[in-house]
């Protein structure tokens, strides 16, 4: 078999795992976006480079130059070809393959690229800021499962855990409803509208670590947060009467409609969730 013989045949299986690499790498970026099961992402992958590496193992071993190489010391100019040698040793060394196999090469990079670029899609979502809160006027309050809270269906002393419509699945808009019994409530200077018919609101996010607070001392009129215990009055603002909490529970404005929806009159006082959160 002669030389140029196995470099053709050299010439035509790197082309082949280069095409398998590419293949590989566009697969798993398919599987990335389309059906996401990490083994035949890790598969596809791990294939891909696979083919690589012996691909490039055949070139370094049949195409490239063997050794050893002399050199005449110490005349350090270059060697003299002809014209002709040049020529024929760059037809040997293959140009024309050269080009291609890096141009595989570089199509390979592309789709690891484009699939490497992809998987940041799975950084989650864009972080929004601590202070946030998608509680704003108009807003309506709605259990869990989306159902509008109406105020008939809310008997004095009781409590209820309320989100804003639309935005049940953010940590930052949990909020307690509670119907106090009338005269009851000592409003905060600039809050005397906010809690009508007895309906009043607080964040529920803990503002010591961010516990969920929903345990409710109907007696005492105060909310505990069952993390460390935290307690707040909620005739006063939800300010913290005992544990660690180092701020009230932001409260809601509310309204409540002829027919009994209770909506948002504007945004929480303040930023909720822990208070070291809000002091940088
Ligand atoms: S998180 Fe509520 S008291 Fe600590």
């Amino acid at each position: 078999m002669s030389t140029t013989t196995e470099e053709r045949r050299a010439d035509r299986m790197i082309r082949a795992l280069f095409a398998v690499a590419i293949l590989a790498a566009v697969g798993f970026s398919f599987i990335y976006w389309y059906d996401d099961d990490t083994q035949l992402e890790g598969a596809f992958l791990g294939g891909g480079l696979v083919a690589l590496a012996v691909g490039l193992i055949v070139w370094s071993h049949r195409l490239m130059p063997e050794g050893p190489f002399e050199e005449e010391y110490p005349d350090l100019r270059s060697p003299a070809r002809t014209e002709a040698e040049v020529l024929s040793s760059l037809e040997r060394g293959g140009v024309g393959r050269r080009k291609m196999l890096i141009g595989s090469l570089g199509a390979f990079g592309v789709a690891v690229a484009g699939g490497v670029v992809s998987t940041l899609r799975s950084m989650g979502p864009t972080p929004v800021s601590l202070a946030y809160s998608p509680w704003t006027r108009g807003l309506k309050l709605v259990t869990s499962d989306g159902t509008a809270v109406n105020a008939s269906e809310v008997p004095v002393d009781s409590i209820v855990s309320v989100f804003p419509a639309g935005f049940t699945n953010s940590p930052q808009a949990p909020a307690v409803l509670i119907r106090l019994p009338p005269g009851l409530n000592h409003p905060l200077p600039g809050r005397s509208t906010w809690a009508p018919q007895g309906f009043i609101c607080y964040s529920k996010v803990c503002s010591h670590a961010g516990c969920p607070v929903n345990l409710y001392n109907r007696t005492a009129y105060e909310l505990q947060c069952p993390c460390h215990q935290s307690t707040f009055d909620v005739l006063r603002g939800a300010r913290p009467v005992f544990g660690p909490a180092g701020g009230p529970l932001p409260q809601l404005p509310l309204r409540v409609e002829a027919d009994g929806t209770l909506l948002a009159d504007g945004p929480l006082s303040g930023p909720p969730g822990p208070v070291f959160w809000h002091h940088s």
